[in-house]
C-alpha cells in the first residue's frame, strides 16, 4: 500500500511538474518569439538539446569534479527573468553577467529581448561548448561565453550581476562577495534566494520581490554596495 501510495505521490509531482514547463513555453512563445533574432537562437538551442538533458550533463560534470551533490542544476524560467529585468531595470546599456549561466539560455534572452550586452560564465565545457555553436553564426553584439571557474571571472565590466546560486556553499558566495566588494559602487548584483547582507557587511538590499521557479515561489534581491 505504501509503495503505490509512493508511486501515486511521484506521478503527480511529475505531472505538476510537467505542467509548470508546458505553461511556461507555452507563455514563452507567445510573448517573446515576436523577437525574430531570439526565437531563431532559442530554436536552435532547443536542436542542441533535443536529445540531451541538461540536469543529466550537469550530473555528470560534478561527478567528475569529485562533487557530492550533484543535483543543483536548474534554469531561471524566462518569464521571470523577464520580471527581474523590469524591476531591475536592465537597459540596452548594461552589461549582464550571469555568474553560472549553465546552457545559457537566459544569457542569449536578455541580449537579444533587452538588447544589453551579456556574459554567461560557465565551468561546464559542454554547455559553453553548446553555447558557442549558436554564436559562431551570429553576428557583433552578441553574447560572450567563458568557461571558467567563477571565483577568477573578471567581472570588472559588469553593471549587473545575476547569481542563482540557490545550492552554492556558503565559503563560496562568502568569497563571491568578497570580490563583488571591490566592484564599483553602481554594480547591481541580483540573487536569488538569498541577500548578500546575509555573507558581507559591504551589501545592503535595495529591493526584494518573488519569482517563479518549477519549485514554486523563490525571493530574489538586488543587491547594491553600501557607500
Ligand atoms: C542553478 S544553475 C543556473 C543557470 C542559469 N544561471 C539560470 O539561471 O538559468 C547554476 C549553474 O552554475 C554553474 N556553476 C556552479 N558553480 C560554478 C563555478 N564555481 N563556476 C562556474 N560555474 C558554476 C553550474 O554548472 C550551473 O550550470
Amino acid at each position: 500500500m505504501k509503495f503505490i501510495w509512493r508511486q501515486f505521490c511521484l506521478c503527480i509531482i511529475a505531472w505538476k511538474v510537467w505542467w509548470y514547463f508546458f505553461q511556461e513555453e507555452r507563455q514563452v512563445r507567445l510573448c517573446f518569439y515576436r523577437n525574430d533574432k531570439f526565437q531563431s537562437r532559442d530554436s536552435a538551442l532547443k536542436k542542441i538539446y533535443r536529445f540531451k538533458n541538461p540536469y543529466r550533463m550537469n550530473k555528470r560534470f560534478l561527478r567528475s569534479m569529485g562533487i557530492q551533490e550533484v543535483d543543483t542544476y536548474g534554469e531561471t524560467p524566462l518569464t521571470t527573468l523577464y520580471s527581474i529585468a523590469q524591476q531591475c531595470e536592465i537597459t540596452s546599456q548594461d552589461h549582464f553577467i550571469d555568474l553560472g549561466c549553465g546552457r545559457g539560455r537566459g544569457t542569449f534572452f536578455l541580449n537579444d529581448y533587452f538588447g544589453c550586452r551579456t556574459t554567461g560564465i560557465e565551468w561546464n565545457p559542454e554547455f559553453v561548448a553548446n553555447a558557442k555553436k549558436i554564436v559562431a553564426a551570429d553576428s557583433s553584439h552578441a553574447p560572450k561565453f567563458i568557461c571558467t571557474d567563477m571565483l577568477s571571472a573578471d567581472l570588472s565590466k559588469a553593471t549587473v550581476i545575476y547569481l542563482f546560486g540557490t545550492c552554492l556553499p556558503d565559503p563560496i558566495i562568502e568569497k563571491l562577495a568578497e570580490s563583488f566588494a571591490r566592484l564599483p559602487d553602481s554594480t547591481k548584483i541580483i540573487t536569488v534566494s538569498f541577500p548578500l547582507s546575509d555573507y558581507s557587511k559591504a551589501f545592503k538590499e535595495i529591493k526584494e520581490f518573488t519569482g517563479s521557479f518549477p519549485w514554486g515561489e523563490g525571493s530574489i534581491y538586488l543587491n547594491q554596495k553600501i557607500y
